[in-house]
């Protein structure tokens, strides 16, 4: 939501700012913007649409310096406009600011400023930062105090950058919103996200909350908020640049859904032993998890389905589980005790509803985990354990490997959950682990089929698009609906399959077409529901394993997987409905990788 570069190192910055935000357009694309110290003053140039329009100001205006900050928006205040596009700038253009997240005392100083003369030219809370600092220079403050102070002043989530003419630095500060410095033999690099500068450097610092960062040409320096210097740890990237680009593919999800095998393989590897059928998660002890006897999960989003599907697989273990959508949580949290342990999963580790929903955890005595993608992101800093999922960065907007790789990952930590809390495997054990072992494969053999484009031409122009499921299916039905509404904005919902006949079969008519997935588990009472849907003139593509042969006769069209155990058939149906909604999408020249209106790290609430 948001996305910030910075750099400062020898030769021009446009293009490694260009780069950039190209880079973590994914973040949002409504407008962008970059400013530069030209030895003069500061170039600030902006403009509405991605950052291709940008690149014509560039292109036009020629900008020249070594020092400068960009950004891509995702609007939070006031609609994408030239003059809502970042940098900000104050009374003048002596000082530029970029932000991601949201300001939320901005309208009490905006009114303080404008009482004492300043005149604003945007909708944004952005705009009072530098407005604030330029007072504090005027008062005689150097750029790094004025900038403390302006700090001081504010409310909120944000990651902030800001370059001051005759100022040869960048200065940044983080809050609640991610920010990373990256170390280069010729300088050094600032971003909201690691693939803005990893063709430059893989060394890179996480900051912390509160975290002030100064640039400058030949060193840095990191400052908690009373301006006493901090150590932070310096890490290295293990993935390069070429995983983050489309490498052949017209699209990133295309690239995404096919790097499944490998990604998975990644999610699983050290982690299991199908032959003496131990499980090694990473640093945790066997009998960690001994004291826990219920798990609540909060969520967004795909994450949220992932979530879902956590508590089939936790349920079928015997392990009372709950699913919260994050959003609500953070305003409505649950009674936990000690044997609780709650599982904060999020790919970005940074969407601010699960983040909250987290904080809100910290004076009870639950146990706190995340389950994200992101090495040092927030939720793996702020909670008391991680799992990684390992699925690599993901670029496109609609999460794909990371769905399947939170899944695997929570199969194995529901069985794992089970062996510390009983102390002994549970009855599935056998056939997920032998499973799990065969799914990069299987999952293989379906992106060599992919029999779901031609289906695209026989549905085309329906009225509504309805998935259903029940069991692990549901939630695998419910991220169908919503990868497919994503990216191809057409009408789609998702429904646990006993739920139609008590209101949403009103909405079936001959021009709805239903989705219906099954896993080998209650297929013939969702068989029943799809005679409903069919009686009432709607046509049904069914996704099956291969052998479910009455499914097969019922159904109007049929997707086949490979026959897995129920609780993996449930991940090997997602890729066909991924490749489903994709196929439905390009056909429909939609924007597939940067859905209107969405943003791939969601950091305000
Ligand atoms: C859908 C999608 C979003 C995210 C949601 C949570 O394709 O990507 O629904 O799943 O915004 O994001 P994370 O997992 O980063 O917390």
């Amino acid at each position: 939501m948001c996305g910030i570069t910075g750099r400062i190192r020898s030769g021009n910055a446009v293009e490694d700012l260009m780069a950039g935000l190209e880079n973590l357009e994914y973040r949002g694309y409504d407008s962008a913007g970059l400013a530069i110290q030209n030895g003069h003053g500061i170039d600030v140039l902006k403009c509405e649409g991605e950052a291709d329009q940008l690149r014509r100001l560039v292109d036009q205006h020629r900008p020249s310096g070594s020092i400068g900050i960009g950004h891509t928006r995702w609007s939070t205040h006031g609609p994408p406009t030239d003059e809502n596009a970042h940098p900000h700038t104050g009374m003048t253009d002596r000082v530029a600011v970029v932000h991601n997240g949201i300001i939320e005392n901005y309208d009490v100083l905006r009114e303080e400023l404008k009482d004492r003369g300043h005149e604003f030219t945007s909708d944004t809370d952005t705009e009072v930062v530098p407005h604030l600092v330029e007072e504090f220079l005027d008062d005689g403050a150097e750029p790094f105090d004025a900038f403390m102070s302006a700090v001081d002043r504010l409310e909120g989530s944000y990651a902030l950058a800001m370059i001051v003419e005759g100022t040869d630095a960048i200065f940044a500060t983080r809050n609640g919103s991610p920010l990373v410095v990256g170390l280069a033999d010729d300088g050094f690099f600032l971003a909201s996200d690691v693939p803005a500068f990893i063709e430059f450097t893989d060394q890179v610092i996480y900051l912390e909350n509160e975290d002030v960062a100064v640039l400058r040409p030949d060193s840095y320096g990191i400052f908690d908020r009373s301006a006493t210097a901090v150590d932070r740890p310096v890490d290295t990237i293990e993935w390069s640049s070429e995983d983050a680009e489309k490498s052949g593919y017209d699209h990133y999800m295309l690239k995404e859904i096919h790097e499944q095998p490998a990604s998975l393989n990644q999610t699983i590897h050290g982690r299991f032993d199908p032959t003496d059928e131990s499980i090694t998660l990473d640093d945790f002890e066997p009998g960690e998890f001994s004291d826990i006897s219920r798990v609540e999960f909060v969520a967004c989003g795909t994450s949220y389905h992932a979530a879902l599907y956590g508590c089939h697989l936790l349920g079928q273990r015997g392990i009372p589980a709950y699913a919260h959508r994050a959003g609500e949580y953070a305003s409505n949290p649950m009674p936990v005790d000690d044997e609780t342990l709650v599982i904060g999963v999020t790919q970005s580790g940074e969407t601010a509803d699960t983040l909250e929903s987290l904080r809100r955890l910290e004076d009870t005595p639950a146990r706190t985990l995340a389950l994200t993608n992101v090495i040092g992101s927030t939720a793996a800093r702020e909670t008391d354990d991680v799992l990684y999922i390992r699925a690599g960065p993901e670029i496109g907007v609609a999460a794909t490997k990371t769905f399947s790789s939170q899944v695997t990952a929570l199969a194995l930590l529901s069985e794992r959950l089970h062996r510390d809390i009983t102390g002994e495997p549970s009855a599935h054990s056998s056939g997920l682990l032998q499973s799990l072992g065969a799914l990069p494969e299987q999952i293989e053999s379906i992106l060599d089929s992919d029999p779901t484009a031609e289906l695209t031409r026989k549905y085309q122009g329906m009225d509504a698009h309805f998935f259903i499921g029940r069991g692990i299916a549901h939630p695998v039905a419910l991220e169908g609906a919503l990868k497919f509404k994503e990216i191809t904005y057409e009408h789609a919902e998702g429904f646990a399959a006993g739920q139609l006949k008590h209101g949403p079969l009103a909405l079936v008519t001959p021009n709805t077409v239903v989705i219906a997935v099954f896993t080998g588990d209650h297929d013939e009472k969702t068989l029943n529901n799809v005679r409903e849907v069919q009686a009432r003139g709607a046509s049904v593509i069914g996704i099956a394993p291969e052998d479910a042969t009455e499914v097969a006769a019922t159904v109007d069209d049929l997707i086949p997987i490979p026959s897995s155990t129920p609780e993996l058939n449930g991940l090997l149906a997602n890729v066909q409905l991924q490749l489903l909604s994709y196929h439905f999408a390009n056909r429909l020249e939609r924007s597939i990788d940067k859905p209107r209106n969405l943003a791939k790290s969601v950091t305000v609430e």
